[in-house]
């Protein structure tokens, strides 16, 4: 275990001071090792006051640092600032990372979204990747994004009382405001995926630019700010059971039950062209189903979807 891990945990349990002493024991190292462990803890925002007596924490960083994820401390990746958490999850996956590595970024200079949108990534959100390497064929890949905006679309109607909502192909919204964005990038060889790479943004504690007009953020749902680290836990913990259950079938079902696209009329843009019509049905695979002007059904594999 990250000897981090160890003094936070004795520090948040509640007693006023944790002795030097104590610390160094539990730990089985040196007071000076204990001390080098507690600066560093210091330099990565937590405010530790330290006397003759021993260490108190006084604040605690919202910070997704690795050592806040007890069993994913060696998946998470985690940064201060990258152009996107999309290129060095790539990056990570094309060098053979694990299945459920996830990239974290505090702030990206060039996030960006579906159809070679900009993401605007300023500090208070939630911007990370999470690299999948799941045995099926690439074309059922689709299903993934479904799960992870199925996951998100739960975590904040279960945990916050946020009554999410989700829109084909992976956006959550909340009264038609956005509150999370889901981009999937995949390599595959021949038949088999290689990786899906779901990059997610939240708008956590973040102020939505004013180019972002429609955007919503969990802290003006909630009335206060909310744990980032919380709630990304949370968040992996079930996306990681979802994925790894295998049963892809029960998601397209739940999917739907949250869903604000079907029976709807709707405009489907890809960088290739529009397609319109009414919103029917989402196939195992996660495309939509709709029927056009002529009463036939068409599939849709991908694109962006506006509701008309
Ligand atoms: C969309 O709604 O168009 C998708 C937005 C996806 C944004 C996330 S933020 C983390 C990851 N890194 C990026 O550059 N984009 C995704």
């Amino acid at each position: 275990m990250d000897p981090k891990q160890t003094i936070l945990t004795m520090l948040r349990s509640g007693r006023d001071i944790i002795s030097g002493s104590e610390l160094s024991r539990r730990l089985d190292v040196s007071r000076v090792a204990v001390w080098k462990q507690v600066q560093r803890l210091q330099q990565c925002g937590y405010e530790i006051g330290a006397s003759a007596k021993g260490y108190r924490l006084i604040t605690d960083p919202d910070i997704p640092y690795p050592w806040e994820f007890p069993g994913r401390e060696e998946s998470i990746l985690h940064f201060q600032q990258l152009e996107s958490t999309m290129d060095t999850a790539r990056q990570s996956a094309r060098s053979g990372c694990p299945h459920f590595t996830v990239v974290v970024a505090e702030q990206q200079s060039a996030g960006r979204g579906r159809l070679n949108r900009s993401w605007h990534s300023g500090s208070g959100g939630l911007y990370f990747t999470v690299v999948l390497r799941p045995q099926i064929p690439p074309a059922l890949s689709p299903r993934l994004n479904l799960c992870a905006s199925l996951v998100l679309a739960e975590t904040l109607r279960k945990d916050y009382a946020i009554p999410a909502r989700v829109k084909w192909p992976n956006d959550v919204l909340v009264d038609g405001r956005k509150i999370a964005g889901i981009l999937a990038e995949m390599e595959a060889e021949a038949d088999r995926v290689s990786y899906v790479n779901i990059g997610v943004g939240v708008n956590v504690n973040n102020n939505p630019t004013p180019a972002e007009p429609g955007a919503v953020t969990m802290q003006e749902q909630v009335g206060s700010p909310v744990s980032r680290k919380k709630w990304l836990a949370a968040f992996l913990d079930s996306f990681e059971t979802r994925i790894d259950s295998g049963n892809m079938g029960s998601v397209i079902g739940a999917w739907k039950t949250l869903s604000i696209t079907l029976g709807r009329q709707v405009k489907i843009v890809t960088l290739q062209g529009e397609t319109e019509g009414r919103a029917v049905d989402v196939d195992a695979n996660g495309s939509l189903i709709l029927q056009v002007a002529d009463g036939s059904l068409k599939t849709i594999l991908y694109g962006d979807c506006f509701h008309m």
